[in-house]
Formats: structure tokens, sequence, C-alpha cells
């Protein structure tokens, strides 16, 4: 049995959503079943629970073999994540399949990252078997980018001339579907796997102009300054922490700390290309 947390999410959501389309039963650990409906009335087995309550996780382990461990960022990603694996351990799960970041390098300052470092690094030595799934920045980050450069002509974001690699979400839960399901478990697991579509590593002036050429009107990268910028995000995220730790994330891709790379492990394993971001913004015009 297949246990998935985050469903409610991006990530956890587009792998339930691949499951589903795949025909595999499985089971999801939410907080609240009312907001999971929609997924028990596909016949989605849920299991109410909470990373805060462990007893909760024991008994979303029961006859489960392998685990999709997905939360979001937060002061207390680090501690609930370290929870989880110690649970998985003493349930004596076989197999855990961890969402991680690209950006977990060692040598960053960046609490988001550090996080999932003192996660990968809990499950590497928990005996377990192990998969880690990485992103590279999500193309649903752009989301907004569109409406807003229609109405301004700019790109504003605090990146320099930093790069990224981008990833549709869609593409990442399809790919952990399919390691989930995969009849050849083994060749998964003891894998980091850092996924990409098919773009090349970008700047922001190359997206700026992607962007452009999607909506049909001139658009230009606008480098925010980093203050303003952690200001401006301060109300959409849930605290301080939040806004904090993206915009020292976004300063280590903006100083080339963290670099965008590509990868081919997308094509290889899954037999086809990801999702392109101007396919991705294609779909928001
Ligand atoms: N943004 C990027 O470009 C990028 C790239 C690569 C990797 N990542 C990584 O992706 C991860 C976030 O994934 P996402 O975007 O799929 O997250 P998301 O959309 O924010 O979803 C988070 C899920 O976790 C659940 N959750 C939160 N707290 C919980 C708790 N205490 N107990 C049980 N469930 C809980 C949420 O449930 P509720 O509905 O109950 O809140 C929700 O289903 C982060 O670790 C981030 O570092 C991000």
């Amino acid at each position: 049995m297949i246990l998935l947390t985050g469903i409610t999410g991006n990530i956890g959501g587009a792998t339930a959503r691949a499951l589903l389309e795949k025909g595999v039963r499985f089971r999801a650990l939410v907080r609240d079943r009312a907001k999971a409906s929609a997924w028990a009335d596909q016949g989605v087995e849920l299991v109410q629970g909470d990373f805060e309550d462990p007893e909760s996780i024991q008994r979303a382990f029961v006859g489960v073999d392998r685990a999709l461990l997905v939360l979001p960022n937060g002061e207390v990603q680090e501690r609930l994540e370290l929870a989880f694996i110690r649970t998985a351990k003493d349930a004596g799960l076989p197999w855990i399949i961890k969402l991680s970041s690209p950006e977990a390098v060692r040598g960053t300052q960046s609490p988001i990252p550090l996080a999932h470092i003192a996660a990968e690094d809990a499950i590497m030595t928990s005996g377990m078997k192990w998969t880690f799934v990485r992103p590279s920045f999500y193309m649903q980050n752009f989301r907004g980018s569109v409406k807003a450069a229609k109405a301004t002509g700019k790109l504003s974001m605090p990146m320099g001339n930093g790069t990224v690699a981008v990833t549709d979400n869609n593409d990442a839960g399809q790919f952990i579907a399919h390691v989930l399901t995969d009849a050849d478990s083994a060749r998964h697991q003891s894998q980091c796997y850092d996924i990409t579509g098919p773009d090349p590593v970008m700047n922001f002036h190359d997206i700026a102009k992607v962007i452009s050429e999607v909506i049909g009107q001139p658009v230009v990268y606008d480098n925010y300054d980093p203050k303003a910028f952690q200001e401006a995000i301060r109300p959409f995220h849930r605290n301080q922490w939040h806004s904090d730790a993206v915009a020292t994330l976004f300063a280590e891709i903006a100083n080339g700390r963290t670099p965008g790379h590509k990868t081919d492990t997308f094509q290889k394993i899954m037999g086809r290309p990801g999702r392109s971001l101007r396919e991705y913004l294609n779909t928001l015009v």
C-alpha cells in the first residue's frame, strides 16, 4: 500500500492525480477530511492525521510499504520531517520517497534547503530504502507573472543575473507516481533524482522574453530591490520566517550560489520530455 502526504497541496495533489489516472489504489494522510473530500469521492482512502501527532502517522503506516513525504516550507518543516522519519523507521516502513529540492547543497545558508539537507541525511542513515525527488524551480512560481506582465510590461523579481531550470508541478507528480508504481522499484532506490523540464537553464531576462512571446507584448526583466521584494511578499506568506527564508533563497539564486542546472533525468525515466515553460504559460493566457 502507498501512503501519500500533502495531497491537498501542489506536488502531493499532482501525484494523487497521476496515481488515480493509473488506476492505483493508495492511502493519504490529511489534516482536514472535509478539505480532501473530493479525493475520497474518487476512492482515495483518507486517514485523518497531522505531522504534529506521531500516533496519527503510526496509524497511517499500518500495511504501508512505501510513503511519500511532503511538507511545505516553514520554520517547523525540519522538526516535523525528522519526526516523520523517526516514526517511519520505528514502524518498519520499507521505503520512503521524499520531495526535496536541488538547492539542498551543502554550504547553503538558506533555511529552506538546510531543512531538506537535514531530512535527507536522516533518511540516508535510517536504514530505510529511500528515493529523493528534487524538482527544480516550479513553473507555477510564475503563475501570477503573466497577469502582472500584461499590466506592467515587467517581470519583477530580485534574481539579479541568477539562473534557474524550471519544472512543471504536474510533471513532478507524474514522476513520483511512476517511481512509486514501477515494477522495477529497486532501480529507484538510493537515487537522488534532480528533475527539470526541457527548457535550457534561463536567467530572468530569458524568462521575461518567453512571457513576452506568450502574451504578445513587450516584457522586460525588472531586477526588484531585494529588501523591497521581501516587504512586498510578506502579506502572502504565513509569517516573517517564511518571507525571510524565501528572500534568502532567492538571494542565493541571484548571487549565483545555487545556479540552475538542467538534467535529462525526467526524459530518461519517463521516456518523454516534460512540459516546457512556454507550454505551461500558454495555459494561463
Ligand atoms: N517552490 C519551488 O520552486 C520548489 C521547488 C522544489 C521543491 N520545493 C519543495 O516543495 C515542498 C512543498 O511542496 P508543495 O508545493 O506541494 O506544498 P504545498 O502545496 O504547500 O502543500 C503542502 C501540503 O502539506 C500538508 N501539510 C502541511 N502541514 C501539515 C501537517 N502538519 N500535517 C500534515 N500535512 C500537512 C498540507 O495540508 P493542508 O491542506 O492541511 O495545509 C498540504 O497538503 C517544499 O518542501 C519545497 O521546498 C519547492
